[in-house]
């Protein structure tokens, strides 16, 4: 059995009047051991994912499908079943580190807490586990460190804190979003290795967000690459980032500094009003008429699917 499984999921917020179709269709499965990437450009509906799962999406949301975590359908659980899934079964970093700490509790306090809350058989041992993991994390003076408040810290640092404490929780499953965005190049190297220790250990899995296509390829064994709230290819991460078969995939990989940063002319279609047919259409150079039907997501090869009529390769 799957460690996660999501099913048909569907979010649709209410804004103003307007309906944002956030998510439409997405499936995937996460086993254990397994470490799955979550790719694609801003506003694709990423962040909605990763929020849904541990029920963490604003009451604006209507949310549809299934999100099974070990068989249980998390969408149908009391709110005090979910909230005790939260942290040891799932744990998230959330995307916005500005806002995802307390302004007002200095950062050892807050990483002290974790372990107060989950293992409270540590009594008294918080503060030295606290500074080894700041140190793990790059912070050259963690008892300095841990009694900063987060405003006195960069985004770099305050991104490594929430992965402190997520490494804290020892949860189950990781959903990091966008965890090394504004980290430089070493530190970005060091949250990679960190991260993978996170999940190396027997039984735990990592749904990892971002931008960032090399860290996709470094962390993930599995990618799904999403367009406009829909999954349009998945497959492993070497076949996806090697061997694209979905034009916006072929895309965004050639839009890499190292490729020579060829950007997708266009736009994606708004989410409020999003077109009949395949959503990338307007933006493809392969598209026809075929494309005013709503491709389905089939088989591209073995462990490999494409949401389009006429794939690559
Ligand atoms: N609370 C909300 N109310 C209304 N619309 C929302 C809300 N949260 C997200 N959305 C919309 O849902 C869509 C998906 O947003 P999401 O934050 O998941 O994108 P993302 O892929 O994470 O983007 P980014 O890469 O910029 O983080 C967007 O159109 C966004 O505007
Ligand atoms: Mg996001």
């Amino acid at each position: 059995m799957s460690l996660l499984s999501i099913l048909d999921l569907r979010v649709v917020f209410s804004a103003n009047g307007w309906k944002v179709h956030a998510l439409d269709s997405v499936s995937f499965d996460l086993e254990e051991g397994g470490r799955l990437a979550l790719v694609g450009e801003t506003g694709c509906g990423k962040s909605v994912i990763g929020l849904a799962i541990p029920g963490l999406l604003p009451t604006t949301a209507r949310v549809s499908g299934r999100i099974l975590w070990k068989g249980r359908d998390l969408l149908q659980l009391q709110q005090k079943d979910l909230v005790r899934c939260r942290g040891r079964s799932i744990g998230l970093m959330p995307q916005n580190s500005a806002q995802s700490l307390n302004p007002l509790v200095r950062i050892g306090r807050q990483i002290e807490e974790v372990f107060r809350v989950h293992f409270p058989w540590l009594h008294g041992k918080g503060k030295g586990m606290v500074h080894g993991l700041l140190d793990r994390w790059g912070f050259d003076d963690p008892p300095l460190a841990s009694r900063r408040y987060s405003h006195q810290l960069s985004g770099g640092m305050r991104q490594r804190v929430l992965l402190a404490i997520c490494e804290a929780m020892e949860p189950e499953l990781v959903i990091a979003d966008e965890p090394t965005k504004g980290l430089d190049p070493l530190l970005r190297a060091d949250a990679v290795e960190n991260m993978e220790a996170m999940v190396v250990r027997p039984g735990r899995a990592m749904l990892l967000i971002t931008h960032d296509l090399p860290v996709a390829g470094m962390l993930a064994d599995q990618i799904a690459v999403m367009y406009a709230g829909q999954i349009v290819e998945q497959g492993r991460a070497a076949d996806v980032l090697g061997k694209p078969v979905h034009p916006y995939t072929a895309g965004i990989a050639a839009s890499l500094p190292e490729q020579g940063l060829h950007s997708i002319p266009g736009v994606a279609p708004s989410m409020i009003t999003l077109p009949a047919g395949c959503r990338f259409r307007d933006r493809c150079s392969r598209s026809d008429e075929d494309c005013s039907y709503p491709p389905p997501l089939v088989s591209a090869g073995e462990d490999h699917l494409v949401r389009c009529f006429h794939p690559l390769g």
